[in-house]
């Protein structure tokens, strides 16, 4: 598997367990939904993916390079894992452009710029890239996030409740978006969600997260 979740266990406090043994792994360009009910754990165990939680026991390889183990810890901007989540956090005072350029500091100008302009091609946004965050829907904004964690080309993409603050409508509509995304990028991601038309309308394999294990494992076909 490219992604390799093994035996994990978490807890914040010692005597219980968030995360139990949790093990899975992720196949390259593959759309995993984490479904589980609210205080499941399904945003801990984005937090250890991303490196900013450290489990107690458990190994996390990605693309065979170890990200965590009992003897090794990769640092989270080292990982090259891209996060989305449910505020979208733009900057609001960087335009479009410059949102999407923020994680691109180690490249000239001239590259963050051609990085950026196929980024607002992508997420189909390109005659907005001098607006601001608050000139934009809720949707476009949720792009937009989108299009900033894709720009540095990380190995994978965390989305925790993406879309929690969409009405349903919109909600809809963004899930095709970010699938057709997703596959066009061939990126693999890991998306937690409590909801069911999520999961079942995104990914390829749905993850039922019940106290702190992986109870369930459905193919969507
Ligand atoms: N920073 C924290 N400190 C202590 N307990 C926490 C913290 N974050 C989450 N928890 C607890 O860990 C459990 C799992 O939470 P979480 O991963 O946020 O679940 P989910 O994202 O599925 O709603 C819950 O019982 C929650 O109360
Ligand atoms: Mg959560």
């Amino acid at each position: 598997m490219y992604i390799d979740i093994s035996k994990i266990n978490f807890g914040y406090d010692k005597n219980q367990l968030v995360l139990n043994d949790c093990t899975t792994g992720i196949e390259k360009g593959e759309i995993v939904a984490i479904l589980g009910k609210s205080g499941s754990g399904k945003s801990t165990l984005l937090r250890i993916l991303s490196g900013l939680e450290i489990p107690s026991n458990g190994e996390i390889t990605i693309d065979n390079e170890i990200m965590v183990s009992n003897h090794h810890f990769v640092e989270p901007n080292k990982r090259q894992i891209g996060m989305v989540f449910q505020d979208y956090a733009l900057f609001p005072h960087l335009n479009i452009m410059q949102n999407i350029q923020y994680g691109l500091i180690k490249k000239t100008k001239i590259e963050r710029e051609k990085i950026a302009l196929e980024m607002l091609d992508l997420i189909s946004l390109n005659e907005k890239n001098t607006k601001y965050p608050h000139e934009l829907s809720g949707g476009q904004q949720q792009r937009v996030a989108l299009a900033r964690a894709l720009a540095p080309n990380p190995k994978m993409l965390l989305l925790d409740e993406p879309f929690s603050n969409l009405d349903k409508d919109l909600r809809k509509q963004i899930r095709q978006d970010l699938k057709r995304i997703m596959n066009k990028q061939n990126m693999s991601c890991i998306f937690a969600t409590h909801d069911y038309e999520d999961a079942k309308d995104i990914a390829n394999r749905i993850l039922y997260l019940e106290d702190g294990k992986i109870v369930k494992i459905e193919k969507n076909i």
